[in-house]
């Protein structure tokens, strides 16, 4: 067997494979199952901005008449805050009590000032680290680039005043300049960057002429945008590590990551659609593929493909086709 141990925002993993935020980490019965199947960390289903925010609203409009009667509405809202940030942190609690691998606790989030004083709670039931899912969507036509830049750049300044848990910031690759904003994300001290996000995306319904999700679920093809970034990134940036995540689909693709200079890969599509077995297969397939290029350890081949280790790095660059098919 080979040595799969890997280190990620200092955290000592035993292999590559971390489950991602999602429903498979929701509740602490899925959290064993991770933990059994093999998997090196779990990221914990976030907690969202909005939800805190609606989920206050909708109890207080439920228990609207007391309200009404009452000038504890302001009181009243805290605490529906309170029931559900206090929800998370007992999850957060007990997944540290039944599991033995980090629990990395996870807040969707565009603000700092939603999450910045409840965040102490998350670290004293005892989070390892957290994961900040950030995607502002830059639809306001009045507001330019590089003020969206210099944003989400403060937010990162915030987040790390906020905590002094490791911060891995989950983003989008939708940056003009995503090297220039990966390295203002590094200068602000962020501990590790997980590229890239796999958003929600609408659709509409013809018939009923209703706007509609798409299939959350990735396919085992898009994992390329992330490997081209952590490749262009990884030994040009060393301060942070790189998660890949999206279209992680088989221990091929973690290989490839590797390869590229990641440090872990996050892994939701493919488990939800396999089950938890598809971790200890992804596994095997890692280890046979170290077995058979006579690597003993994650460290003698990680990054080995990454730009600034290349002679010809360009290759990341090529936006081009220079010839279309094989035999054109
Ligand atoms: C049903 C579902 C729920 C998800 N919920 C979250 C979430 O709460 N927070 C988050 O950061 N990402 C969430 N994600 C995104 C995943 O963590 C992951 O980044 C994305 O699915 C891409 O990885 P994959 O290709 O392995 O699926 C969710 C994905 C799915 C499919």
């Amino acid at each position: 067997m080979s040595d799969l141990k890997t280190t990620y925002m200092g955290l000592s993993l035993k292999n590559p494979i971390v489950v991602a935020s999602s429903p498979l980490t929701a509740n602490i019965d899925n959290l064993i199952k991770c933990e059994k199947a093999g998997a090196a960390a779990v990221v914990l289903k976030s907690i969202f901005e909005e939800q805190i925010n609606s989920d206050a609203l909708s109890e207080t409009t439920r228990n609207a008449e007391y309200l009404a009667l009452s000038d504890y509405q302001e009181v009243f809202n805290n605490i529906a805050k309170d029931y559900y940030i206090n929800q998370y942190a007992e999850l957060i609690a007990e997944a540290k009590k039944q599991l033995s691998i980090p629990v990395i606790a996870s807040i969707n989030c565009t603000h700092v000032s939603t999450w910045a004083d409840f965040i102490q709670r998350f670290e004293a039931a005892g989070a390892d680290a957290l994961e900040l899912n950030y995607y502002p969507i830059a639809s306001d036509k009045d507001v330019a680039g590089k003020d969206v830049e210099k944003e989400a750049i403060a937010f990162a300044k915030a987040a790390r005043k906020a905590t002094r848990l490791p911060i891995a910031l989950k983003i989008g690759y939708k940056y003009s300049s995503l090297a220039n904003i990966i390295k203002a994300f590094a200068d602000e001290k962020i501990d590790s960057l997980v590229l890239f996000n796999r958003f929600y995306r609408p659709d509409i319904d013809i018939n009923s002429e209703k706007i509609v999700g798409m299939s959350g679920l990735s396919s085992s093809s898009e994992y390329s945008e992330s490997l081209r970034w952590i490749a262009l990134m990884a030994a040009e940036i060393t301060s942070v590590d790189f998660a890949a995540s999206t279209g992680v689909h088989s221990g091929s693709t973690v290989i490839k990551m590797l390869l590229a200079g990641a440090k872990v890969t996050e892994v939701c599509s493919e488990i939800i659609s396999r089950g938890f077995d598809a971790i200890p297969t992804m596994l095997a397939e890692i280890n046979t593929w170290m077995s058979t290029k006579g690597y003993n350890s994650i460290a003698d081949f990680q990054g080995k493909l990454a730009q600034e280790n290349m002679v010809d790095g360009a290759h990341w660059e090529r936006t081009q086709y220079m010839k279309n098919l094989q035999n054109s």
